[in-house]
């Protein structure tokens, strides 16, 4: 019987990624249609552009932490010229390969430009609005903390974070799922590891109460997310 009761610690592959760009682009593929089907980046967007609407100002700067090839960026990007927002944008991994997709993808895209380095050596940026998707689970517990607390600190609005929900009916959703959403075997293998590196509701709260100036509304969405929305 699989033990859920805590965080796994495992590996996923694409943190170590061997591959060639053409099978990093496949995977990447494989979990853009994972999010397109079960509305991932829609929890984000609609958070986005809500905190934008209650906090109107000339322009707006965003990071994606953890952006792989820029797909998020790309949906925010469009929604804001529909809406008449300038805005820029920025996205920042520390997979090189992952960004070089990012930026061939991002060609007719001038207001997104990107950043190859690890969150966690980033120096003071200005920035309205933080997200983060599918990534607060690749870091260790004992990080999540120092991140929430710097990036907090570095919005100006707020900092919005969609990741996945630890639990045996998403683990096994999932995989029933994979067989016909999913190519690639490391989409496949890390969907699963990120489930079980994912999160219970109360470990979301209480590394909330370290931060007992923040406001934290955590919302539980569909397919088995979190959404956290920290503000000032
Ligand atoms: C599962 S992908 C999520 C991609 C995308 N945000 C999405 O929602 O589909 C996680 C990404 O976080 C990046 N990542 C993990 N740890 C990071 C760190 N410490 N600093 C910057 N990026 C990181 C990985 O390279 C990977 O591209």
């Amino acid at each position: 019987m699989m033990d859920l009761s805590e965080r796994s610690k495992e590996i996923e592959l694409m943190d170590g990624f061997q591959g060639t760009e053409n099978e990093l682009e496949l995977v990447l593929t494989d979990i853009n249609r994972v999010n397109a089907v079960l509305g991932g980046n829609a929890i984000t967007l609609e958070a986005v552009f809500r905190l934008l609407r209650k906090h109107p100002k000339k322009s707006y700067t965003i990071l994606d932490v953890g952006c792989a090839d820029g797909n998020m960026l790309r949906e925010i990007a469009l929604r804001a010229r529909k809406a008449k927002i300038i805005i820029k944008l920025i996205g920042l991994d520390l997979n090189d390969l992952s960004l070089v997709i990012a930026k061939k993808k991002s060609l007719k895209f001038p207001e997104i430009e990107y950043l190859n380095q690890d969150v966690f050596t980033l120096e003071n940026m200005d920035l309205d609005i933080v997200i983060t998707t599918l990534t607060l689970h690749h870091f260790r517990d004992r990080d999540i903390p120092k991140f929430l607390h710097r990036f907090s600190e570095m919005a100006s609005i707020g900092v919005v974070i969609n990741d996945l929900q630890r639990s045996r009916l998403a683990y096994y959703l999932f995989r029933a799922f994979s067989v016909i959403f999913i190519k690639t075997y490391t989409a496949k293998h890390d969907g699963l590891i990120s489930i079980l590196r994912g999160f219970k509701k109360k470990e979301l709260q209480n590394f909330a109460d370290q931060l007992p100036n923040i406001d934290h509304q955590i919302s539980w969405k569909w397919a088995f997310r979190f959404r956290w929305v920290l503000q000032k």
